[in-house]
């Protein structure tokens, strides 16, 4: 149970306790507090006091306590507890920034310092501040950036005992700490100079560290052992048994041990290109290697689910490549025996980590095109389709199931809420060679009116944006950008290669519209979130429980679209209602 000592009602009494420093008085408690449960561990209860309010209720029965300002008005008594469960194995999190500093009784402020081992050494106004991870090894910091950005008012920290750095700012050319960890008996004492503002409390690597202050700090250290993984399919077209093996080797807390390919050259391609992991002919075999806690499944799409469940009933963290698996029920079924098993189940829906797929995200969340009414989406060309499964429907799905699974996913990332019918329509007119359709046009329509489209085409010469985003203040624009590679090889002379199409980020454009004005045009930036940011997930979530980016329901709306689009196609594109999910 967590305990929030906040003077949020308080905010604005009396004079900052720093000299000189430079208070912004708006009133940020309440909207902080419902932010703070961006950092509370799942499950956790909240209890939330203000110190001004009346005697604070014994820390002695929290296993975290979060302190935002001095709690000044708690009496050294209350203090001293607070120590002594400390001491116990409890965790404070305390945020010392001075705007929420009050006057209070000398021996209470004293008291206070000293169980921080930290006192505020200057303070900063809100400014773009890039903070450094001092202790990459620690679970606090482990799997953050060395280096990330955010916007805060600030104060630095000077350790006054045996507080430790865990993040800290350059100014003026000089490392300045803004977060000191001190390790107080069998619990942990954290002080950070943020501010409590949604903005900080929400902010992506931010809210990991505060939320990993709040575990005790045993039960951090306990959960730290790797995770072993195995790769199931470990394949030659798409590779993704490979991109898998190397992402997992590069992520810290995962450990590739095992692969399984019932083809003997994927398995020594396996064995030498992840050495020293054990291989296997079948999936049993992977099974049953108690070294394994998860497995990526990387087969075929059709063999997902019956794997995908074998391993759930078997305690297996599962991670299947996308599309999750065929139908709805499928995926329900595989939820239910995740829950049932008490393992994690996600799907490698990787393109929710494009920088482009970012970029648009933010500006839809930010409002920046009012209310989301239309999106569409493409991808395709005029070429003739693989010739491997990818293009076989007894295998694939169906042409939807490919692209369809990116796309749909990201269409339901923008738009609130599920449709309520879709229609699909296909062609079948150029490549008699394979099954899956040439073209198909997935049409989503919500019960308010508002509405979506995706096309996947192999007969479209001329491509249509990647991403239209239309809003009630403007539209959003992302278009394809050929990537070709041309150099002379000696002595031979011109070479080009051309890399896929939907490899490159987009180039994105956003209107807005300003009345009596007109338009204004900007380009945006992608956001990259850097490689690997799928596994650097699921590495937390099964080290720290922190939340998976991507939870198997997400992915089930997804497998409920694709089996629609192909019901409509296979019924000659008639429309399909779809379930409320
Ligand atoms: N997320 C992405 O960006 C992305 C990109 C490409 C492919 N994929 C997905 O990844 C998965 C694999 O695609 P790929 O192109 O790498 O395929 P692939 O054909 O290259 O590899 C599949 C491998 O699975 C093996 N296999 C088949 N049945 C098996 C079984 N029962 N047990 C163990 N191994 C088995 C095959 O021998 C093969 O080596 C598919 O679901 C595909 O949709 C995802």
């Amino acid at each position: 149970m967590l305990l929030v000592v906040s003077g949020a009602a308080s905010a604005g009494r009396g004079e900052p306790r720093c000299p000189g420093a430079h208070v912004d008085r708006r009133p940020s408690g309440p909207e902080s507090l419902e932010s703070l449960r961006s950092i509370v561990p799942e499950g956790c209860d909240i209890v939330v006091v203000d110190p001004a309010a009346g005697p604070l209720p014994s820390p002695a029965v929290y296993g975290a306590v979060v302190v935002t300002g001095t709690p000044a008005g708690a009496g050294t008594k209350w203090i001293a507890d607070l120590r002594g469960a400390v001491e116990r194995g409890a965790c404070l999190l305390a945020f010392a920034n001075p705007e929420r500093d009050v006057p209070g009784d000398h021996e209470e402020h004293a008291a206070w310092a000293e169980l921080l081992g930290a006192r505020v050494a200057s303070v900063h106004p809100a400014s773009e501040w890039f903070a450094k991870t001092v202790t990459p090894g620690d679970p606090l910091t482990r799997r953050l950036p060395p280096e990330f950005s955010f916007v805060d008012r600030l104060a630095c920290l000077d350790t006054a005992a045996d507080a430790v750095p865990v993040l800290q700012v350059s100014i003026a050319f000089s490392d300045r700490s803004i977060v000191l960890d001190r390790r107080v008996g069998a619990g942990r004492v954290v002080t950070a100079g943020t501010s409590t503002d949604p903005s900080v409390l929400q902010h992506p690597e931010l809210s990991k560290l505060f939320r990993r202050v709040l575990i005790p700090p045993a039960a951090l250290a306990a959960s730290e052992q790797a995770v072993g993984v195995g790769i199931l399919g470990y394949g030659p077209y798409g590779g993704m048994g490979h991109y898998h093996g190397l992402t997992v080797q590069a992520t810290d807390g995962l450990e590739i041990v095992a692969a399984c390919d019932p083809d003997a050259g994927r398995r020594k391609a396996a064995e030498e290109e992840l050495p020293g992991l054990r291989t296997y002919a079948s999936a049993d075999d992977l099974i049953a290697d108690d070294g394994v806690d998860l497995v990526i499944v990387a087969t075929p799409p059709s063999n997902h689910f019956a794997l995908a469940l074998d391993l759930l009933r078997a305690g297996r963290h599962v991670a299947l490549e996308k599309p999750m698996c065929m139908t709805l029920r499928e995926a329900d079924t595989l939820i239910e025996a995740a829950s049932r098993a008490g393992v994690a189940l996600t799907v490698h829906q990787n393109r929710r980590f494009d920088a482009d797929f970012v970029a648009v995200r933010r500006c839809v969340t930010a409002g920046l095109l009012g209310q989301i009414f239309n999106v569409e989406t493409f991808v395709g060309g005029f070429e003739h389709p693989c010739r491997a499964w990818h293009s076989e429907v007894s295998v694939s799905g169906g042409a939807v199931y490919d692209w369809g699974s990116h796309h749909l996913d990201w269409i339901l990332q923008l738009m609130d809420g599920f449709p309520a019918t879709l229609t699909a329509h296909g062609h079948k007119r150029v490549w008699h060679d394979i099954t899956n359709l040439d073209q198909v046009r997935v049409r989503l329509a919500w019960s308010d009116g508002r509405e979506a489209e995706f096309v996947h085409s192999d007969v479209a010469a001329f491509r249509q944006p990647k991403f239209l985003v239309q809003g009630t203040e403007g539209t959003l624009m992302g278009t394809y950008r050929a990537l070709r590679f041309e150099r002379i090889e000696p002595p031979f002379g011109y070479v080009i290669d051309h890399a896929h199409h939907a490899e490159a980020p987009a180039e994105l454009t956003l209107a807005r519209y300003e009345a009596g004005i007109g338009l204004f045009e900007t380009r945006l930036p992608v956001t990259d979130v850097g490689r690997g940011a799928f596994h650097r997930n699921l590495a937390d979530h099964l080290q720290f429980g922190e939340p998976l980016a991507v939870t198997a329901t997400s992915a089930a709306r997804v497998v409920a679209l694709l089996e629609a689009a192909q019901q409509s196609t296979d019924r000659g594109n008639t429309p399909v209602s779809l379930p409320s999910l």
